[in-house]
């Protein structure tokens, strides 16, 4: 093997893969790390990798094409995994591999390699990018392939080879982060009975320790936010605006047991206070300009790309037609919302939109009603036609008797006794 990709954190795991892999490919080691923002590049990232044995090390700052390239195109499409998580590392997996693919392919490299574990999401996800972008690469996980050591063996490693630790500080927690959201895992957080212990929690205040509400207006265009509180942001810059604001308030904390790809059911923390807030206040917009139709269409949508994103098939064919399906969806999702900031809570308080299918003159209950009230009579003799048909040829239902439904089946007529459902609407 010549050369290979490693895509580094600067962290404990990362820093000891760079001396393993040399060791056991005797292979040239070039590093890879990306800043995603929210904290994700640590300082002096260069001196770590070369320390660590490094040939060359790349540091690229991708937050701008991660926010619009992947964020973005999650939030239009409402994407939040079983409801809950928004995504954040599950969204950045395929731009990493793709940045990985892009310097390998530069360097001549025949490999890349990822610090992942085999037990969780994050491998599958690096797995499969890398080879739906260069099925020519092979892909290296240090720890799924024999370099799996203890703690304690991993800090005796680097001693050895005089490799600089940079963060020896020992936590309970696995973390991960962007600027899109923190997870954190492990440690006492595998009881998913216990109480998140306020140290697994880094961006954001409690609740109770929260400053008076605060109201903040957000702008989008297309689906996509570009201004807050009258000003135009770029897309990191606006993540990052809502981010500090959000967890200045305590919102965005999710306590989440997910089911993983692999089969195995886990608990997560996250930290999320602009996907909280965003996805929220897009939601309302959407509310607001498009039809029910669209709207309960875009949810299977959602739930159908959230998974994508979640298993890693981010560049499969069906993942690429539904964000395209997505996209369109958003091109009438232009306006304003109002958030209210309390407390731990991101709640919407209003919106506008040039583009609003809202009409107040057929909503209103006051002067100036445009609603034919008369016409409705009409419209429900149509609409409730077949409903009328079945009660009409299979006997009417529901004949109120005390707390019970008593209900004659025709099917079972000539019997002599009525069915009797039980009271199960009470
Ligand atoms: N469970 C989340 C996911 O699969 C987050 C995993 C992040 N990794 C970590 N070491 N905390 O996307």
């Amino acid at each position: 093997m010549n050369k290979v990709v490693l895509a580094y954190s600067g962290g404990l795991d990362t820093s000891v893969a760079v001396a393993w892999l040399r060791e056991q490919y005797g292979a040239e080691v070039i590093t890879l790390t990306v800043d995603l923002g929210g904290g994700s590049l640590k300082e002096g990232i260069e001196r770590g990798a070369m320390s660590a044995g490094a040939s060359r090390a790349y540091v690229v700052d991708a937050r701008e094409t991660f926010v619009s390239q992947y964020v973005w195109r999650a939030l239009q499409a409402g994407a939040v995994y079983q409801g809950a998580y928004p995504l954040a590392t599950a969204l950045a997996r395929p731009l990493l591999a793709q940045l990985l693919v892009e310097v390998a392919q530069k360097e001549g490299a025949e490999a890349v390699a990822h610090g992942c574990t085999g037990k969780g999401n994050d491998q599958v996800r690096f797995d499969v990018a890398v080879h739906a972008l260069d099925p020519g690469l092979e892909v290296i996980a240090p720890m799924r392939v024999g370099m799996g050591l203890t703690r304690e063996q991993t800090v005796a490693f680097a001693a050895q080879r005089g490799i600089e630790v940079p963060d020896a500080r020992q936590t309970p927690w696995s973390i991960d982060v962007n600027l899109w959201g923190r997870s954190c895992e492990a440690g006492p957080l595998e009881d998913p009975w216990a109480t998140p212990p306020e140290d697994a929690y880094a961006w954001t205040v409690r609740a109770a320790d929260a400053p008076d509400p605060v109201e903040v207006a957000i702008a989008f265009e297309g689906g996509i936010p570009v201004a807050v509180d009258g000003e135009d942001l770029s897309g990191a810059a606006l993540v990052e605006r809502l981010h500090a604001l959000g967890a200045a308030h305590g919102v965005g904390r999710i306590d989440h047991v997910e089911d993983r790809l692999i089969g195995i059911k886990s608990r997560e923390i996250y930290e999320a206070p602009a996907a909280m807030i965003l996805h929220a206040a897009h939601h309302a917009l959407e509310g607001l300009v498009l039809s029910r139709e669209q709207l309960r269409f875009n949810r299977f949508v959602a739930d159908e790309l959230s998974q994508i994103v979640y298993d890693g098939l981010w560049f499969s064919a069906l993942s690429r037609d539904l964000r395209a399906y997505a996209m369109s969806s958003q091109r009438v999702v232009s306006g304003e919302v109002r958030m209210r900031l309390d407390h731990g809570r991101a709640y919407v308080v209003g919106r506008r939109s040039p583009l609003s299918l809202y009409d107040k003159n057929l909503a209103t209950y006051e002067d100036g009603d445009a609603f034919d009230h008369a016409s409705a009579v009409g419209f429900i003799e149509i609409y409730g036609l077949p409903l009328r048909v079945e009660a009409a040829r299979h006997g009417a239902v529901g004949k109120h008797h005390g707390a019970a439904w008593t209900w004659t089946n025709p099917l079972l007529a000539s019997l002599p006794t009525a069915v009797t459902e039980p009271a199960a609407e009470r």
